[in-house]
């Protein structure tokens, strides 16, 4: 299984500061945001990993983490020209892929919990998709999944006003070989996006779109406000001092996974 890393966008929501500087190379506590997906990749045992960013940051993330070997991994680029859409990032990804299967994370969103990578290192051998769900309180932000009493997906609404389904579907999603393909047949939406929950929908068509609640206790943040990223940030530092161990650290995954002496 191969990884990509989404983290292009224009985030708006951060203005002015993403007019000069990348919301995923922003410090969350100590860390750059992009850190916390690269880290759950590792830790999902994946380490071919495709990084996509806009045309003007390029250049930043690669002086941040090179071609990966600091952390045993081997990272490649490629450049979304404009924020088209996340489905997109699969066919930029398509010769990256060369038909395996894939994991993609949004550069904006950090997991942390326990057992959480030997958790996220089943679905590397993943049939159709999986994506998870998390309880919310406001589900309007999110893409969120309605469920039926056997946890199958029944339903997929973007940003529901008033939705009866408080599960959220994080940015993280395992696919087979199929996902490329089926993100070059999707038309992009009203506001001009090739979706994922299209994507996710051509799957669910198919009767192949798995769910599965993430762990109870698993941390979630989305950090696309200024809100977010200070909570996240919040997160990290109350963690790492209580706990004495560090969170969405490539260097101390690499070490304890031997990748790197
Ligand atoms: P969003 O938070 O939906 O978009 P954004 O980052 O541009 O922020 P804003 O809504 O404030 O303008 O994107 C979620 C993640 O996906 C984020 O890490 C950016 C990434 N992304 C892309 O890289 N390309 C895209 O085309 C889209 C839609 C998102």
């Amino acid at each position: 299984m191969k990884g990509i890393v989404l983290a292009g966008g224009l985030g708006t929501r951060l203005r002015p500061v993403t007019k000069v500087a990348s919301k995923q190379l922003l410090p969350v506590y100590d860390k750059p945001l992009v850190y916390y997906p690269l880290s759950t990749l590792m830790l999902a045992n994946i380490r071919d990993i495709l990084l996509i960013t806009a045309p003007n940051q390029l250049e930043r993330f690669k002086d941040l983490l090179g071609d990966g070997r600091e952390f045993g991994i081997k990272l490649s680029y490629r450049i979304q020209d404009n924020p088209s859409g996340i489905a997109e990032s699969l066919i930029l990804a398509e010769d990256f892929l060369n038909g395996s299967k894939s994991a993609l994370i949004l550069g904006d969103n950090l997991f942390h919990g326990s057992g959480l990578g030997r958790k996220l290192e089943t679905f590397t051998n993943v049939n159709g998709a999986q994506i998870f769900g998390y309880h919310v309180q406001d589900p309007s932000p999110y893409g969120v999944a309605t469920i039926n009493e056997k946890n199958n997906v029944v339903a997929l609404n973007e940003k529901p006003k008033n939705s009866d389904s408080k599960i959220a579907i994080p940015g993280l999603y395992f696919f087979d070989e199929t996902a490329s393909n089926r993100a070059s047949r999707l038309e992009p939406s009203d506001r001009g996006e090739l979706e994922i929950l299209d994507l996710l929908k051509s799957y669910l068509e198919d009767v192949e779109l798995n769910l599965e609640m993430l762990p109870r206790g698993t941390a979630w943040f989305d950090s696309g406000t200024f809100d977010d990223l200070h909570e996240a940030g919040t997160y990290v530092k109350l963690m790492q001092e209580r706990t004495g161990e560090r969170v969405g650290d490539p260097l101390e995954i690499a070490k304890f996974r031997g990748w790197v002496s």
